[in-house]
């Protein structure tokens, strides 16, 4: 066995013991969303344009027990959706958890994403959270990937980042040492990590992060195991990651929490600051960024695409008063009150012209109202239109669609 098959066995026998994510199975469609997970938002994140099909193919490379799975399957009713994983103890959750929520408009492999190609066919969205740092070669996954995916599709990447998980390396290494030989035995990984932490003064560097960070989700042992008794974990720094992006062909699109990635949030208090930063490229910014705030960096999540990617930035008045605008699908509560719930469960407050607009735009796209149609019936003007579609809370369709 090659070292690479060695650690794949290594690290599906850890899943097979503790598939993940350990979430409980309902009879009906998972609450909430995640925007990420819906073709017609995360298209219009990348583009700024509502997607002209809805008939997509989505693969879900690495889907577990099918969390992200069943969410993909009902936001994207018209989609065919094929997930894959190395795990089959994982495999067999996801199927039924799926068929017991009624998201049948899938199906599943036991497949590697490095053995991809077996697929037919390419695929318009392909999301891959949490798996590519658990592999042997995540480089040579992502080119794997990157081959399936359509002329204009999207690839959605989480991968770990090193800042923010220093003490779970370390405690990694720590529970590792101590069960010597037992490692790989993932029940005794989860045991000796728990004594560890009880044992260790509640002071201590490592305890203290577990407990105000992760503990809550740890509490289940399969999430405990997945953080501490890994067989195969590589962290990345902004500077790795960029060598992996820049690996896949593909192009880098965005951060899919921008939050995260704005200076302003760390030293807008300094406008000379700030202004001296303008001089960085968007990478050196982005390493400012994490070499500021270290511990927020627990992850990367990303958009790649493979070009030609059709990107709207609607600077030009007549092609956005000739737009259809819709709601997004992903808002709450903003029929009922101008303060409501973005996509990403934060609190917006829309000017009164900015939410009379949005309460127009209800009913579209079926109504085919324009912009300038609704414009003519409301106190609203194009910057309106324009910081809305910003802010994610509406989708345009260009006129030509
Ligand atoms: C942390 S879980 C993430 C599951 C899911 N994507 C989620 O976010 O809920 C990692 C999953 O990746 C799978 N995996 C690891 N290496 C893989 C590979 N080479 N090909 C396919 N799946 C793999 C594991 O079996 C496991 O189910």
């Amino acid at each position: 066995m090659s070292d690479s098959q060695a650690i794949s066995a290594a690290v599906a026998k850890l899943y097979n013991t503790y598939p993940f994510p350990p979430e409980p199975l309902l009879d009906e469609p998972p609450p909430g969303y995640n925007w990420r997970w819906n073709w017609l938002t995360a298209y219009n994140f990348c583009t700024g344009q509502k997607p002209t099909r809805h008939n997509v193919r989505i693969l879900d490379a690495g889907c577990g027990t099918g969390v992200g799975t069943e969410y993909l399957v009902h936001l994207n009713p018209d989609a065919a959706i094929v997930g894959i994983d190395l795990s089959a103890g994982a495999l067999a959750v996801a199927k039924e958890r799926c068929q017991k929520s009624g998201a049948t408009g899938v199906e599943f492999h036991h497949l590697s994403l490095f053995d991809v190609e077996q697929l037919p066919g390419e695929f318009d969205l392909i999301n891959c959270v949490g798996v590519l740092h658990h592999t042997p070669d995540p480089i040579r996954g992502i080119q794997a990937l990157a081959t399936k995916l359509a002329p204009g599709g999207i690839l959605h990447i989480f991968v770990y980042g090193e800042l923010g998980r220093w003490e779970i390396m370390l405690m990694q290494e720590a529970i590792a040492l101590l069960q010597g030989d037992r490692r790989g035995d993932y029940t005794d990984g989860v045991q000796v990590g728990r004594q560890l932490f009880a044992a260790l003064p509640e002071e201590n560097r490592l305890r203290k992060r577990e407990t105000e960070r992760w503990s809550w989700e740890n509490q289940r042992d399969g999430y405990f195991a997945d953080m501490y008794v890994h067989p195969q974990e590589i962290d990345y720094n902004i500077n790795t990651v960029f060598e992996l992006i820049d690996a896949s062909g593909l192009e880098f699109v965005g951060f899919s929490n921008p939050q995260v990635w704005e200076l302003e949030r760390l030293i807008g208090k300094a406008p000379e600051l700030i202004e001296r930063a303008k001089t960085l490229s968007d990478r050196q910014r982005y390493r400012l960024i994490e070499l500021l705030d270290p511990q927020a960096i627990t992850h990367y999540e990303f958009f790649l695409a493979r070009t030609p990617l059709l990107q709207q930035n609607w600077l030009l008045d007549e092609n956005l008063l000739a737009a259809i605008p819709e709601p997004s699908p992903c808002s709450q509560g903003w029929r009922d009150s101008r303060q409501f719930f973005n996509q990403d469960y934060q609190v917006v407050n829309l000017t009164e012209a900015e939410w009379q607009f949005l309460l127009a735009c209800d009913g579209n796209p079926t109504q085919q109202k324009t912009v300038e149609q609704i414009l003519q019936t409301i106190e609203a003007s194009l910057a309106e239109v324009r910081s809305l579609q910003k802010q994610q809370l509406i989708l345009l369709t260009p006129a030509a669609q």
